[in-house]
């Protein structure tokens, strides 16, 4: 099998004397999409963040495309969404993806960017307007269009959906499941499970620091004998609470 595109092994954090990670070990595959769930405080956005190096592992190792994730070039292929994205305020929406775009070393496309907004369903209009002006569904769908327009093989997206309404939620959903279509790697939080369900291969279920699930969302809703991937989860974190 090739490597991974992502790999946890025995990730371990702590914040003073909470653990919020103890032993975390997970692969995300080529072209693969996996799901992180859990509830608030779980744990999942801290993951990422030692993903992104932008924390320090109390112990463990992380590696992208083989690569310690403590080097800058093993990020090299991967585009992410943080959790209350937001823009810096003196920009327009164009300058924004401008700049986004020359840092994921893409051309910029007017029609492609257009497009792309089209897809969200964000007004082209709003390339004009300063991002400070943006609602909060506009400046989510804002940030995703620069991820989306990347061409990065590796997507990270920390609660993408958050914010949207259904109908964006809808869209946004359809452009996850063009990634995949196109062979992309995705791995991305969210506290919906309808999300996780309708787009990803795999779910991981955080809980209490230790991975309460691996495996496909039906194996999940098998486990626990329910119909419903929704209440299949909360049986999950009971039995591990
Ligand atoms: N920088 C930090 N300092 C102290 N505690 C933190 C910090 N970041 C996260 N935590 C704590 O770690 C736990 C997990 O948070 P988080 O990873 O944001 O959860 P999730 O994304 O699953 O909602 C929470 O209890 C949170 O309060
Ligand atoms: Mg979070």
């Amino acid at each position: 099998m090739p490597e991974p595109s992502v790999r946890f092994l025995g990730v371990s954090k702590s914040f003073g004397r909470a653990e919020v990670l103890r032993g975390i070990d997970l692969d995300v595959h080529s072209g693969e999409c996996v799901g992180l769930a859990g509830v608030n405080g779980a744990g999942k956005t801290t993951l990422i963040k030692c993903l992104l190096d932008f924390c320090d592992l109390d112990s463990g190792a992380i590696e992208i495309h083989g690569t310690t994730h403590r080097r800058p070039r093993a990020r090299a292929r991967l585009a992410f969404l943080p959790e209350r994205f937001t823009a810096p305020y003196f920009l327009t929406g164009r300058e924004f993806i401008a700049m986004m775009l020359r840092l994921f070393e893409c051309r910029y496309e007017e029609e492609r960017v257009r497009a792309m907004f089209a897809a969200l369903d964000l007004e082209v209009a709003a390339l004009d307007k300063p991002v400070r002006a943006y609602s909060k569904g506009m400046t989510q769908k804002l940030g995703l269009a620069a991820c989306f327009l990347s061409q990065r093989d590796l997507y990270v997206l920390d609660e993408p959906m958050s914010g949207l309404d259904p109908q964006a939620r809808d869209r946004a959903r359809d452009l996850l499941l063009n990634l995949k279509s196109e062979g992309r790697t995705l791995l991305f939080t969210s506290h919906s499970l309808a999300d996780v369900e309708e787009v990803c291969d795999r779910v991981t279920v955080l809980h209490a620091g230790t991975m309460a699930y691996a495996g496909s969302p039906g194996g999940l809703r098998e486990r626990y004998g329910e119909t419903s991937l929704e209440r299949a989860f909360l049986k999950c974190i009971e039995a591990h609470a």
